[in-house]
């Protein structure tokens, strides 16, 4: 029976922390001391030890840790992932002022981390589309464009998962993923 090719990207309406697997994404802001939003969220679940690694990443300005559009990598400390990729979104301005090319850059810079490490599997949630009031749609389009792209030329990560945190989310997630 030939194995039924699994997509590599799917969606998944879920709450992130509970990902098992190689690294969940966080969107996080430069200062990477921690917030709301999903970084609140993960922070919560992984425990004191993460803001200790994040505080052991050095600063590239003062307060500065990760500029928008970069990415750092840690470990996954209480988690059931083994890594937290830690991206920061732009806060939506309108659109004319880079944001497209910064939160692209972010799935790029993500999933070029997580091949840099070796990483099988990669989880997302809607990087700026929450505080930094980034447009879903426009967003998932960003999303799914960076992501195919970067798999089409790489073997790792093989699997991407796009969270959902709600169902209104799921369903712009869904239909960025079908176009
Ligand atoms: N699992 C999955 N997705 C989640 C979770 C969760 N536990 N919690 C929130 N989300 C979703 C939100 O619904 C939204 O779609 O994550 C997406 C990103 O929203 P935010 O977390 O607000 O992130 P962002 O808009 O990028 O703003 C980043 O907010 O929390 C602060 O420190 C953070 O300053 C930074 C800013």
């Amino acid at each position: 029976m030939s194995a039924e090719r699994q997509p590599r990207v799917t969606v998944h309406r879920t709450d992130i922390t509970t990902l098992a697997v190689d690294a969940i994404v966080n969107a996080a802001n430069e200062r990477m001391l921690g917030g709301g939003g999903v970084d609140g969220a993960i922070h919560r679940a992984a425990g004191p030890s993460l803001l200790a690694a994040c505080r052991r990443i050095p600063e590239v300005r003062p307060g500065i840790r990760c500029p928008t559009g970069e990415a750092r990598i840690t470990g996954g400390c209480d988690l059931p992932a083994a890594h937290v990729i830690h991206t920061v979104g732009p806060v939506w301005r309108g659109g004319m002022a880079g944001e497209p090319k910064l939160l692209a850059s972010c799935y790029r810079s993500s999933l070029a981390l997580a091949a840099e490490h070796g990483l099988r599997s990669v989880a997302f949630p809607a990087i700026s589309c929450g505080v930094y009031g980034y447009p879903l749609d426009a967003a998932a389009a960003i999303a799914v464009r960076e992501i195919r792209m970067f798999l089409d030329a790489h073997p790792l990560p093989e699997r991407v998962v796009l969270v959902a945190f709600d169902a209104g989310i799921e369903s712009v997630l869904r239909a960025a993923l079908g176009a």
